[in-house]
């Protein structure tokens, strides 16, 4: 019997599930940063805002199975489409493609793999188990401590710097392939469009880089 086709099947659904999935982890990322900034505003109010987060379990849980759930769509639309541009093209040939679309495509093949990486370690580090690195103890409650202590180590401050401009490339060419499955891809507005991509990565970064640079310039101590 022949498998009925779904939505999923195609190379359009595949793109849209990337799209979406993409869509609410720029939602986190952004809000997780926004979180995050607090640092800058002293003890109190960073492990406040921890221990807030983590006094809503339920909505802990909920964020973390929704983003886990994205990253996995994420990931498998991307295997999928890949290996299907790849099987419907077994030989190598001379593509017509501009210089910035295989820029593009080449750089979220870079970034990609490097973030899984990224978020592996992130969490093992700061979340669970919470690998103290340097010479202190992890705390479970003293989530500023682990921040200014983790950042003390000038090889933890260059990851982190590193995966988040790598992260910065991987949102600007995100949010471009964005636009334009959301239709916005046309000459007229094409400026526009490299424009808000690139000024909500840049954002993006900035912020996050501000955060281990902070701690390395004193401004966090
Ligand atoms: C320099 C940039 C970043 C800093 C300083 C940072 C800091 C932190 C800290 C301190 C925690 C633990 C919070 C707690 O124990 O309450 C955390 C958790 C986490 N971070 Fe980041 N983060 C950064 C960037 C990112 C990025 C770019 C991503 C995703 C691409 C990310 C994903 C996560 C996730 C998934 C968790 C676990 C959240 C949970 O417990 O459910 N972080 N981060």
């Amino acid at each position: 019997m022949q498998k009925t086709l779904t939505l999923f099947d195609t190379t359009l659904g595949k793109k849209a599930a990337l799209a979406l999935s993409g869509l609410v982890l720029y939602g986190f990322v952004i809000a997780h940063m926004l979180g995050n900034l607090q640092v800058f505003l002293g003890p109190e109010t960073f492990n406040a805002y921890a221990a807030g987060i983590k006094g809503l379990p339920a909505l802990l849980w909920t964020e973390r199975i929704v983003v886990g759930s994205a990253v996995i769509v994420h990931l498998s639309m991307m295997i999928a489409l890949y290996q299907r541009s790849a099987a419907a093209r077994p030989v190598a040939y001379h593509r017509v493609t501009s210089a910035a679309t295989s820029y593009a495509s080449a750089t979220m093949k870079f970034t990609g793999p490097m973030l899984l990486c990224y978020l592996v370690f992130h969490i093992l580090h700061f979340t669970a188990p919470g690998l103290a690195l340097g010479e202190y103890e992890h705390s479970h409650t003293d989530v500023y401590g682990n921040f200014v202590n983790a950042f003390q180590l000038p090889w933890v401050t260059l990851v982190y710097c590193t995966a988040n401009l790598f992260l910065g490339l991987h949102l600007y060419h995100g949010a471009w392939s964005l636009l334009q499955t959301l239709g916005l891809s046309h000459p007229r507005y094409n400026a526009l469009r490299a424009a808000v991509s690139r000024t909500i990565a840049l954002g993006i970064t900035a912020g996050n880089v501000a955060m281990p640079l902070g701690v390395m310039f004193g401004i966090i101590d």
